[in-house]
This record gives C-alpha cells, sequence and structure tokens, in this order.
C-alpha cells in the first residue's frame, strides 16, 4: 500500500464506507448521495491503551480492577458485580424504554458513596432532567449535570471535573465540531465514542454510554460500538407494561447469560423480587390458548406467560405471527404437532405471544408453546399450569437444564399441575406430570382441562 497521506476521507453516512473520491452511490451499502468529506486532522480513530512492556503471563497483574457498586443489585448482577475501573458500558435500548431513568439512579446511588459523577446530557433540557431527578430523588451533591454535547468541551470537562464515572446520554446526541456531519451520523458516533474512550482509558475513570436504538434498527446504533466497548447491555421490554429486562449481550468482566429485571413504576424502576410473578396475567390464566413456561434466564428461574391463538383463516396462506417466540421453532412446533399428534392448523391463522414483553431463546418453552397450541385450537381451558420441555422432531420431550429449580419454583408459586419431561424420580414430586412424547402431554391435558366452548366445526 501506498504509504501517501491523504488529506481528505469521504465517508458512507449510512454505513462507514470510505472512499478517496466522492461517490454517488456507496457500493458498500448501496445508498445514494451518502458520502459527505471529512478531513482528515483528527488522531487515529482507535482507542489509545497505554502501552506497557510485554510481560511474562505470570507477571500480569490479576487483581480485578476495583468495581464500583451501584446498589442496584440487578444492575450490578448483569455488570458482573459492579462497573469495572477504565471500562466502557453501553446501554442500549428503544427510545423511551428507561435508560435515562436507570441511569441517573445508579448515578446518585454512586455519588452518595462520595464518588464524584459527570453525567453529560445531550439530549435533555435541565427541566426535563430535573423532573426526572425529582421523581427519582436523585439529590446527591456528587451528581454532576452538564448539557453539553461537543466533545471537545465534554473532553475539558472530564479533564477539569476529574470525575469517578462519566455517563454520556446519549452517544447518538454528542458530535465532534470539526466534522462535517451532524449528529447521530456513522462518523460522528465513531468518532466521539473513540475520542471518548481514549480519554478516559488513559484515566481508568469508567465509562457509561447510552445508545438508542429503533425497532427497524438505527442507522448509526449501538451496533457500530459493540466490538469497540466492554459490555454492552440491551434494555428492553414492552413499553405499555411495566417489566424492563436488563440482558447482557457482551460482557468482558462478567457472564453474559445473566438478566435484570425491573418495574417500571412512578418512582423510577423498582428491582423485582425473584419470586414475584411478572410474565403471568393471572386473569388470561384460565382462558384457552394460555399456559405459563418455566424458562431459565441466566441463572434464574422465570415462569412467564405464553399465550396462542389459533383461528379460522380467510386466507389462502394462513397467517403466523411470533411474537417474543421464534418464528422458525414455532412454525417447526406446528409441524410436529400435525405430524405426530394429527392437529390440523392448516385453515387457521397462529398468532403467539410471550406476555410482558419478554423474548424467550429456552428450548424449554416449547412444551408450554405446543400446550397453548392445542389448547387454543380445541377451545380447552387449562387449570394453572406449569410447563417446559424441549420438543424433539419425532414428538419427543427431551430433559432440559435445570429441572429441579424450574419444579420447585413453580410449586413455591402455588401452581397444581407442573408438566415435564419424563425423568428420574418425578412420581414422588408434588403436582408433576412427566410425558415422553407430545401424545402423552395432549392427553393429560384432555384430562385436566374444561372445554370452554362447542367447536364451531
Ligand atoms: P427514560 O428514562 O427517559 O427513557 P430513555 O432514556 O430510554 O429514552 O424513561 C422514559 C419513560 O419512563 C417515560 O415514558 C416515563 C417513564 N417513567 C416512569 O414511568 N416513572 C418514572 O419515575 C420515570 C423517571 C419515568
Ligand atoms: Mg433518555
Amino acid at each position: 500500500m501506498s504509504s501517501r497521506r491523504h488529506d481528505t476521507l469521504f465517508v458512507c453516512q449510512n454505513c462507514g464506507f470510505q472512499s478517496l473520491r466522492w461517490l454517488g452511490r456507496c457500493p458498500e451499502c448501496g445508498e445514494w448521495n451518502a458520502f459527505v468529506e471529512k478531513t482528515d486532522t483528527s488522531p487515529s480513530t482507535r482507542a489509545k491503551i497505554p502501552s506497557s512492556a510485554p510481560l511474562p503471563i505470570p507477571q500480569i497483574s490479576s487483581a480485578e480492577s476495583t468495581r464500583i457498586k451501584t446498589e442496584i443489585s440487578e444492575f450490578d448482577r448483569v455488570l458482573g458485580g459492579g462497573i469495572v475501573s477504565g471500562s466502557c458500558v453501553l446501554i442500549a435500548g428503544e427510545p423511551g424504554i428507561g435508560k435515562s431513568t436507570l441511569l441517573l439512579q445508579a448515578a446518585n446511588a454512586i455519588a452518595r458513596q462520595g464518588k464524584k459523577i459527570l453525567y453529560i446530557s445531550g439530549e435533555e433540557a435541565p427541566t426535563q432532567l430535573k423532573i426526572r431527578a425529582d421523581r427519582i430523588s436523585a439529590n446527591s451533591q456528587n451528581l454532576i449535570v452538564s448539557f453539553q454535547s461537543e466533545i471537545g468541551e465534554i473532553l475539558a470537562l472530564i479533564e477539569n471535573t476529574d470525575p469517578d464515572l462519566v455517563i454520556v446520554d446519549s452517544i447518538q446526541a454528542v458530535f465532534l465540531e470539526e466534522l462535517p456531519a451532524s449528529a447521530g451520523s456513522v462518523i460522528q458516533v465513531r468518532e466521539s465514542a473513540s475520542r471518548l474512550f481514549s480519554a478516559i482509558k488513559s484515566k481508568r475513570t469508567p465509562l457509561i454510554l447510552v445508545g438508542h436504538v429503533t425497532k427497524e434498527g438505527s442507522i448509526a446504533g449501538p451496533k457500530l460500538l459493540e466490538h469497540l466497548v466492554d459490555v454492552v447491555l440491551y434494555f428492553e421490554g414492552d413499553r405499555t407494561g411495566p417489566t424492563r429486562i436488563l440482558r447482557s449481550q457482551k460482557n468482558r468482566f462478567g457472564d453474559t447469560t445473566e438478566i435484570g429485571i425491573f418495574q417500571m413504576t412512578s418512582e423510577g424502576l423498582r428491582e423485582t423480587a425473584e419470586d414475584e410473578q411478572l410474565f403471568l396475567d393471572r386473569k388470561a390464566i384460565y382462558t384457552p390458548g394460555n399456559v405459563v413456561a418455566a424458562i431459565l434466564e441466566g441463572a434464574r428461574v422465570i415462569l412467564a406467560g405464553v399465550q396462542a391463538l389459533a383461528a379460522h383463516s380467510y386466507l389462502a396462506i394462513p397467517r403466523r405471527v411470533a411474537n417474543g417466540f421464534d418464528y422458525n421453532r414455532l412454525l417447526v412446533i406446528l409441524a410436529i404437532l400435525e405430524k405426530t399428534a394429527n392437529l390440523r392448523f392448516g385453515q387457521r391463522d397462529v398468532y403467539v405471544n410471550v406476555l410482558g414483553g419478554l423474548r424467550v431463546d429456552d428450548p424449554a418453552c416449547d412444551l408450554a408453546l405446543a400446550i397453548a397450541l392445542y389448547s387454543s385450537l380445541e377451545d380447552l381451558s387449562l387449570p394453572p399450569t406449569v410447563a417446559f420441555g424441549e420438543l424433539g422432531l419425532g414428538g419427543e420431550i427431551r430433559l432440559v437444564p435445570a429441572l429441579e429449580k424450574r419444579i420447585l419454583h413453580a410449586q413455591r408459586l402455588g401452581f397444581q399441575v407442573i408438566l415435564t419431561p419424563s425423568h428420574k424420580g418425578w412420581e414422588e414430586m408434588e403436582n408433576v406430570q412427566a410425558a415422553e412424547n407430545i401424545r402423552e402431554v395432549l392427553s393429560i391435558i384432555r384430562k385436566i382441562s374444561r372445554r370452554e366452548k362447542v367447536s364451531d366445526e
């Protein structure tokens, strides 16, 4: 490659592709008129990590850098025990989900420990932020808020205030003045983030960035930063309901299977005790098509309401809609039910839904979904039932991890019917009914259920 330095570069605002010439259409992503000139006066875009002499591995200190506790135990757990000094945490989520609320609460709790927090609010007016702060009683003197959004100014602020933690809310709202692109564009997000990283890495100050994602997948969203930061957390949930889940997507210092569960209240986010029944709808529980799945999220068991609706279809190709559950997995389960239990969904539109905005990946949810589908198809109303187990293509019900833990959890919450894969010693367990395959399960369901109405076929 030539070592000649080019003073200008053109960067695609859609995907970040760089070219030495201006191009009408981006060869990478196909976007038109997306190229903007970037004057290459900036230092390298890579974050600088303080250099050190190479060391033999035994001499490398493993003394875990100190962690700052947020004192919100759900948050700390997902972080792997707190915020590691010198690390960068990205909190991503849809607008309005509660990212700013969570961070202001955490910032206030940390500030109360005597640590100084610099909270950069690039999106909100001071009054808006103050109203939120009042709702959650954030009133620590050590919590310093700035409404600055220019990176140069923010870096100067970090230098002058020397905080113990920096929060930038959000990375899409801050910008570098010298770049011609607007805030939120690929190049601004990337450059702003890398300037912030360099500043904090050398000082060992931890940094939390907020990044918005939209349902459509935002242009310069957190995806761009995921590989650059140490921890990526997604804050999700159904905005119309109170439940919020903090999920770890990447964590260099902890377990990524951990999740944190919160309830949005009128006084901010509240942590949720393990035994609270979050994802259940007590009113819906007796309606046909409703079953509760005992799923594993990280180390804990969650009881999640699963709903299915198999309605008569007026379409040549019936509709299948999955909310909170993998669409292709739904198709597989429908095929298994057709083939092994002779259930007919060919003339039915099928909708499935997991309550509370939960997104279920645990294969143990298969059995609950299969029962919910059957229950809706046949209009069978079940007593409150918990089910879990993975379905094999031949209709067999496979064992899943943490079997006993799931059963105990369902028992503790008072469920009278607990359907599980067949396993050793189940006969002695209270309220448990185990089955080898889907046909056995359906025959149990027929015995315990009540037909809601005479089917119209
Ligand atoms: P916010 O933290 O501003 O979301 P984000 O930063 O992710 O965009 O939270 C927005 C929603 O939370 C808003 O609709 C109001 C609601 N909310 C409460 O219900 N209770 C509260 O105490 C607070 C502060 C916010
Ligand atoms: Mg916000």
